[in-house]
This record gives C-alpha cells, structure tokens and sequence, in this order.
C-alpha cells in the first residue's frame, strides 16, 4: 500500500520511501547472511519466496501488512525495511519489524526508524497498541524497542517456530500517548 505521507526521519544517512520489487535482490542480499537471520525467524530458501510478499505489501487491504524501504540519501540503494505485520484495524493494534543491512548497524538507524514508524502508526494506521517481538536472543532489537519506549510485558514461551526449533519470545508494546483509557 502506498501512503500519501510517509513517516519523517531526523537522520542524515537514510531515509523511508515505498519498497518495489527491484529493491528485493538488496533485501535478500543480508536477510540470507547467517548473522542477520540468527536472532530472527527468516528461513527465505530463494529469492521468489521474498517475491510473495511483496503481494500483501502492494495490497490495499487495511489489514494488509505494511513495509517501507529504508533507503541510503545519497544513492538510494535499500539498506533495510520496517513495517507492520499482524495489522489489525478492528482492535487497532499491529505489530512492528525491522531490519538492517550489517553494513549500516551501529549508526543508530533502528531507534530512529522505529521512533519514527510507531508515531506514524499511531497517527496514520490510528493504531492505539504497536506491538513488538524478539527472539529472547536478540539483544541489539531488545535495546532498540528499549530505547524506543517500548515496555516489556513478558516471555512467550515456545512462540514461534524459528527453523524447526520452538523458541521463546519477549513481547514489548508502545501504546499512543494521546488516547487514555476512557477514549478507546
Ligand atoms: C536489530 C537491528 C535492526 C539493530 O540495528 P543496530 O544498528 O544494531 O541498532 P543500534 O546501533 O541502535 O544498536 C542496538 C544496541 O545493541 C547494542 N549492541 C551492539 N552490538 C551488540 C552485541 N553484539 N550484543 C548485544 N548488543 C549489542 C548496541 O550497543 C546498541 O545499544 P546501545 O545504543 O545501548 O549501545 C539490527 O541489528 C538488525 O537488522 N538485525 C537483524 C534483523 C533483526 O534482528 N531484526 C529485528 C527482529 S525483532
């Protein structure tokens, strides 16, 4: 799906712009380097099966899910993606993902991105709950949904199977600071 507004970032390498198919050898490039999928759920066999995807990602569906392309400023090449999954416009809930190429870690890309999708969630989707999970593993994702202002609210315990192994999740949650309890 294609927004008219597209989440502001204040960061001076990258930027967010819609995800095209031509950006999916890049995207598949890292999401196959065994560092990068290790504290996540990917298992991609070929490139056509990240082509799928891109099916809901072009949909106009409400509950579809969403990804946007974190692109470099100077030469547009894809350096990851962010999005929501797991949309659901009856309970104004979904849930945020993300990724980077190695390359770009350590610059501080994810918190910046993350900030800015969840306040755009909340602003555009009307999202009042944005929901995240992380392998219990995955302690770079954990200190960016920290810093986000994401809150921990407990262990899922064999959440997920991640290459044929069942394993635990923590969920985290945002929730919109503008709506209180009474106006849901
Ligand atoms: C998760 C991800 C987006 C984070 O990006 P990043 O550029 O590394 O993020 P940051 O630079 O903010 O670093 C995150 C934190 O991890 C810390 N960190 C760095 N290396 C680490 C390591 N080896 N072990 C644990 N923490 C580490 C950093 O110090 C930083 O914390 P700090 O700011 O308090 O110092 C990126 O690592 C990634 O794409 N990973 C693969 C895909 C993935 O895991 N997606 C999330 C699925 S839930």
């Amino acid at each position: 799906m294609h927004y008219a507004d597209l989440p502001t970032l204040a960061h001076e390498l990258v930027y967010l712009r819609p995800l095209s198919r031509a950006d999916a050898p890049a995207w598949y490039g890292y999401l196959t380097m065994p560092h990068v999928l290790e504290h996540t759920s990917w298992d991609l066999r070929s490139i056509d099966e990240l082509m799928l995807k891109f099916d809901a990602f072009e949909s106009t569906d409400p509950a579809s899910e969403v990804r946007l392309a974190i692109a470099l400023c100077d030469s547009d090449k894809l350096v990851g993606t962010v999005g929501f999954h797991s949309v659901s416009p009856l309970h104004k809930t979904a849930e945020i993902a993300y990724d980077l190429a190695p390359g770009v870690w350590g610059r501080g890309i994810a918190p910046s991105v993350c900030a800015a999708v969840v306040k755009w969630g909340f602003s555009h989707l009307g999202a009042v709950r944005i929901q995240a999970t992380a392998l219990d593993s995955n302690t770079r994702s954990v200190r960016v949904l920290e810093k986000c202002g994401f809150q921990r609210e407990g262990l899922l315990r064999n959440f997920r199977m991640v290459r044929n192994h069942p394993r635990d999740f923590w969920i985290y949650s945002c929730l919109d600071p503008h709506i209180g309890i009474d106006d849901t």
